[in-house]
């Protein structure tokens, strides 16, 4: 026993790094380390025996595992000092700040306006930005030499002469989603479609790429007042203004039938636009009844289904709620614009919470 005790109060005294501490405990006192082996045979010995050594044993179980926590701790008390001796921190230097990007405007309003629709039944939907011009024009019942193509200043992509493939376009409007939801739903439905859309066309109040919200309900009993009233209804959730006024003015597509686009009232004072007041208005939608050509060519029946669909400008209603004057800015990439219109991270559009800041 007094050889153990030195064996491994020696190598304990000796140990220089808490792994080989560790291996020395399972040597020594582990579950079949010397001294639990020991501890085995008191089994075997007469009583008398076993009352002299167990307690000897016990004590210098007792005395090695004393040894190797005070060795544990002498060791985490060296390498605390060697860290304070070679570590250093100046708590006088300035903070570094943290930089927090913002949500765009656009992505923000997209949101809010899905936030307000999903309320109403309305899943989202969505379909390529290079279409073929099946789905962006004679789908929707706009033939190849209908005068609305030309009116869309449509970006074609480039083809090879060899290339047999429908000529693809960059869409023009969100509408082609809504035969694509047809096709992949049928009907009953009710979807909204978010995406970018492209024109060629530049000045204050357009862009060549732009948002737009495409929405649709199809039912059978769907009618012009079900369209008004979700309209209304939108407005009224996303100005947080009941009664905001709107226009409704009859107008055509060649997609809709009877067709509406709807107006904004708003005033420009000394460059920034408001909304609700004056006697100016912003064309914000275009809207309708389904033309049932488009039900057909969605795979829907019209004689036994009718439907509404509209399709939002999400900047320009971007530019109304939050007082934005120029359209250009917003894909300028100016960082003190973007960090003085954009939105915190966590800024969660939610109906319940309202929906701005
Ligand atoms: N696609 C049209 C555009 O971009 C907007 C539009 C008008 C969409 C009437 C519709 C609609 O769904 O019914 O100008």
């Amino acid at each position: 026993m007094d050889a153990l005790r030195q064996k491994y109060l020696d190598a304990i005294a000796a140990v220089s790094e808490e792994a080989g501490l560790e291996d020395l405990r399972v040597q020594a006192v582990g579950k079949k380390g010397e001294v639990s082996l020991k501890m085995r045979e008191l089994g075997k010995m007469t009583p008398d025996e076993r009352q002299v050594a167990g307690p000897k044993l016990n004590a210098l179980k007792d005395e090695i595992n004393s040894a190797l926590a005070a060795k544990k701790a002498a060791l985490a008390d060296a390498a605390l000092d060697e860290r304070l001796r070679t570590e250093w921190l100046d708590v006088s230097l300035p903070g570094r700040e943290a930089r927090q990007g913002t949500i765009h405007p656009i992505s923000q309003v997209t949101e809010e306006i899905i936030a307000i629709f999903a309320d109403m039944g309305f899943a989202v939907a969505e379909g390529p930005q290079i279409e073929n011009d099946w789905y962006n024009f004679d789908s929707l019942n706009i033939p190849p030499h209908h005068p609305a193509r030309q009116e869309f200043d449509t970006f074609y992509m480039h083809r090879d002469a060899e290339d047999d493939r429908a000529p693809h376009v960059l869409r023009t409007h969100t509408s082609p989603v809504q035969i694509r939801a047809m096709e992949k739903t049928g009907a009953p439905i009710r979807v909204i479609a978010p995406g970018r859309v492209y024109r060629s066309d530049y000045d204050q109040t357009h862009t060549p790429m732009f948002h737009q919200i495409e929405g649709m309900a199809i039912g059978e009993d769907i009618s012009m007042a079900n369209l008004k009233w979700v309209l209304e209804e939108f407005f009224a959730a996303f100005f947080e203004i009941d009664g905001i006024k709107t226009r409704f003015r009859a107008s055509h597509f060649p997609f809709t039938e009877p067709s509406a686009e709807v107006d904004i009232q708003c005033s420009w004072v000394d460059g920034q636009l408001r909304i609700g007041e004056g006697d100016g208005w912003m064309e914000v939608l275009g809207s309708g009844m389904m033309h049932p050509k488009v039900l057909q060519a969605g795979g829907v029946d019209p004689e036994k289904w009718q439907g509404f669909a509209f399709g939002i400008g999400i900047d320009r209603l971007a530019m109304l709620k939050y007082g934005i004057p120029d359209l250009r800015a917003f894909f300028d990439s100016d960082l003190r614009w973007l960090r003085h219109y954009g939105f915190a991270s966590l800024d969660q559009p939610n109906l319940a919470r309202g929906l701005s800041r």
